[in-house]
């Protein structure tokens, strides 16, 4: 594993993402096998998960993998749902997930997209369950860069120590500007989705021909690559969703391998780094 230190923490540069995790019942020894095979073998000990994902189903999965694990060895990421944070309802939300996983603490806690939510009763609630101690720090998610300006105008808006927002090879936006503010203001930059969530973005991504290129010449599988290329950023790290040992293994083999100027050659030319502003992509 590679590690990057923020703030005086350390994170692990490749995690575990979490949506779709619990909805089919009949996966769950496979889903809490890759969990426990990525910690034992790759140390991947960041686990992204949310209320939304399945309703609790997501965050009752991940409850029984860490059941009886030492809590300092992992980092915990939850999110409240807008509508949640909408009715004030932040300690609710916070108690309900850290009762469904049995934690004391979430490492990190997001609001999951803007949506109505005042910032700065966000930031008030988010700082109070700090001094509660129920989440060791707080963050946002699908924040674009204005939007940043706006959080850091709050009262403790700084304090913000993530962001997470959609990024892979293919939809590169967040090049422009939104990781050149998170590197300039400290602020972690969470890639999400970067093997493009769903088969047919994934599909885009491994039928260009100058990818296909690329993963033979370096002997990769695409997942290695789209993993590296998201992670070369000091700023940022990421996380996936699999719930299949293979591709896990598949994953991880290259993931830290380093690219160099001429692999960028050809990731330009099958996606081309931004030269203007794009807003912000969302799933
Ligand atoms: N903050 C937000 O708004 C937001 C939005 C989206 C996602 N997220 C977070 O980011 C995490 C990752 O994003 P994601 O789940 O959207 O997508 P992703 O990690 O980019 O892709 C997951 C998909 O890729 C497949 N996959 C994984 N390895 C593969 C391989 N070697 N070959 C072929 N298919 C492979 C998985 O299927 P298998 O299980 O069959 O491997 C799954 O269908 C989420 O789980 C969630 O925690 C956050």
């Amino acid at each position: 594993m590679k590690y990057l230190t923020l703030k005086d923490t350390k994170l692990c540069k490749i995690g575990f993402g979490t949506w779709t995790i619990g909805d089919d019942p009949s996966k769950k020894n496979d889903e809490i096998n890759v969990f426990e095979t990525g910690y034992q073998k790759y140390q991947m000990t960041l686990i992204d998960t949310a209320e939304m994902y399945g309703r609790g189903k997501s965050e009752k999965v991940i409850g029984e993998f860490l059941k009886g694990k030492k809590r300092e060895d992992f980092f915990v990421v939850d999110k409240i749902l807008p509508e949640n944070a909408l009715k004030g309802d932040y300690l609710k939300s916070c108690k309900r997930s850290l009762e469904i996983m049995g934690l004391e603490y979430f490492d990190l806690y997001l609001l999951h997209w803007k949506s109505r939510v005042n910032l700065q009763e966000m930031v008030d609630a988010m700082e109070n369950l700090v001094s509660l101690g129920l989440i060791k720090r707080w963050g946002v998610s699908n924040f674009d860069a204005d939007d940043m300006e706006e959080l850091f105008k709050c009262r403790n808006g700084n304090h913000c120590f993530a962001n997470q927002c959609l990024y892979n090879i293919s939809q590169r936006g967040v090049e422009y500007d939104l990781i050149p503010w998170c590197e300039k203001h400290n602020v972690l930059f969470m890639a999400y989705s970067p093997f493009g969530s769903n088969k047919e973005n994934r599909d885009i991504i491994v039928n260009n021909p100058y990818i296909q290129e690329l993963v033979k010449k370096k002997n990769i599988s695409y997942e290695s690559l789209m993993l590296s290329f998201v992670i070369r950023h000091h700023i940022v790290i990421t996380m996936f969703k699999t719930s299949s040992i293979t591709h896990l293994e598949d994953n991880m083999r290259n993931a830290f391998d380093e690219l160099s100027e001429e692999d960028f050659v050809l990731i330009d030319k099958a996606f081309p780094k931004p030269h203007k502003k794009e807003y912000l992509e969302k799933i």
